[in-house]
């Protein structure tokens, strides 16, 4: 954190900013990459990774992670859109990205100027497709996209009765061919013994199905991919040919069920967050038993109490559902948030912390030293994931990059 310091205290800003750890960036990406390659299976290539940098890098910024973990050996990258993929473009990512949510008409023409592969999520994606590669008169079969198949989260993807059709629409289009074939688990950190537990490997059955059926078609279906983080760390049956971790790149486990069985999962597969998000104390104030803290007074002080008011608020990123629920760092131990986070400030107690001044650092979470406050933790207890926390660092946010 030294050099974070420094490098503040001459940017004269107001005091809220995020360390990005690329070296545990660079950890967890070589982790998922050992995990999904046992020496044991004497693979001719090895499994892939698409690292997902969507939503601006799961808050850590997606261009510049995808820089770091190019670097660090990525194979792909998913984004979500075009203008995420030209950003990550941009910053000289050479590998391929694979835009996840596919194009609205009139994106095609910039998705394939800019070298980005579609995914298709509906047949008549496909002539629009089409006609865009016509247009740049690319050669024969030149351009890759993935085909995208509902397995059963009815969300995005063909339906596994559609595949015929789509057969035919392909047959049809000159300057396309197939690179890959994907889905998406819905459940796939569920274990329990309910409807949600068994949805992934009915998933698994009517994917493969479905590539059996591509195949009969005399289709080859590419590069097949359909695990994410849940899955990269308990289903080994699902990693194909590439793996798309997100979370567990920047760090964290999702919440995987029953609870009971977390410790087992998380074990195999040691990760080390990335993202610690802090700012500082810019005022000081002792108030009596009895007195209310910010808006509407939902705290009221049960003894003399000091309080903090550290400058960040939902505007940076701290979840607004953290007010009387959360807890910062400060000094390697936890200050309770007190009153509801306003868009710019949040008020803490710190009775309990000694030798508190102006201008300490409080962790909102992350890592501070030997102490942590995970990210996840801190999600689990406002019932959110640790995604939804990381994505909420506002683009006000300073981001320091630390190797
Ligand atoms: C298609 C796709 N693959 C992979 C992921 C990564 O998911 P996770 O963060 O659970 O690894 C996402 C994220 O939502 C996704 O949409």
């Amino acid at each position: 954190m030294a050099r974070a310091q420094k490098h503040l205290a001459i940017s004269k800003r107001r005091p809220v900013w995020a360390e990005v750890s690329l070296s545990a960036l660079a950890h967890n990406l070589h982790a998922i990459r050992e995990l999904v390659n046992p020496p044991q299976e004497k693979r001719k290539f090895p499994r892939r990774v698409l690292s997902i940098v969507k939503g601006n890098g799961y808050g850590h910024g997606g261009p510049e992670v995808a820089k770091a973990l190019e670097k660090a050996g990525s194979d792909w990258f998913g984004v979500t859109c075009t203008e995420e993929g030209i950003a990550v473009r941009k910053a000289g990512v050479r590998k391929p990205i694979l835009v996840l949510t596919s194009f609205v008409e009139g994106e095609e023409a910039p998705l394939l100027e800019h070298g980005l592969t579609a995914v298709i999520h509906r047949c008549d994606q496909l002539a629009a497709l089409e006609a865009a590669a016509a247009r740049r008169r690319v050669r024969r079969g030149s351009i890759a996209f993935h085909l995208k198949i509902d397995t059963g989260m009815n969300r995005l993807g063909i339906a596994t009765s559609d595949i015929d059709c789509f057969a035919r629409q392909l047959g049809k289009c000159r300057h396309l061919h197939l690179g890959g074939v994907m889905t998406h688990l819905a459940s796939s950190e569920v274990f329990s013994n309910t409807p949600a537990g068994e949805q992934t490997r009915q998933q698994e059955e009517r994917f493969y199905a479905a590539l059996d059926r591509l195949r009969a078609l005399g289709i080859d279906p590419g590069i097949v991919h359909l695990a994410n983080s849940a899955a990269i760390t308990t289903r080994p049956e699902t990693w194909a040919d590439m793996v798309r971790p997100g979370a567990i790149l920047y760090g964290y486990h999702p919440g995987y069920e029953p609870a009971e069985r977390r410790a087992e999962f998380e074990a195999r597969l040691p990760l080390k967050p990335v993202m610690s998000l802090r700012t500082r104390i810019i005022s000081l104030r002792n108030i009596s038993a009895g007195e209310g803290v910010g808006y509407d007074a939902t705290f009221i002080a049960q003894r003399a109490s000091r309080i903090a008011l550290l400058a960040a608020g939902y505007g940076d990123g701290i979840h607004r559902s953290l007010g009387n629920r959360g807890s910062v760092l400060i000094h390697g131990k936890l200050a309770p948030i007190v009153g509801i986070v306003s868009m710019d400030v949040t008020m803490v107690d710190v009775t309990g912390v000694p030798d508190v001044e102006l201008g300490d650092i409080a962790t909102i979470y992350g890592t501070d030293g030997e102490h942590s406050h995970l990210a996840s933790l801190v999600a689990r207890g406002i019932g959110t994931v640790t995604s939804d926390l990381l994505c909420a660092v506002s683009e006000r946010v300073p981001r320091l990059y630390l190797s």
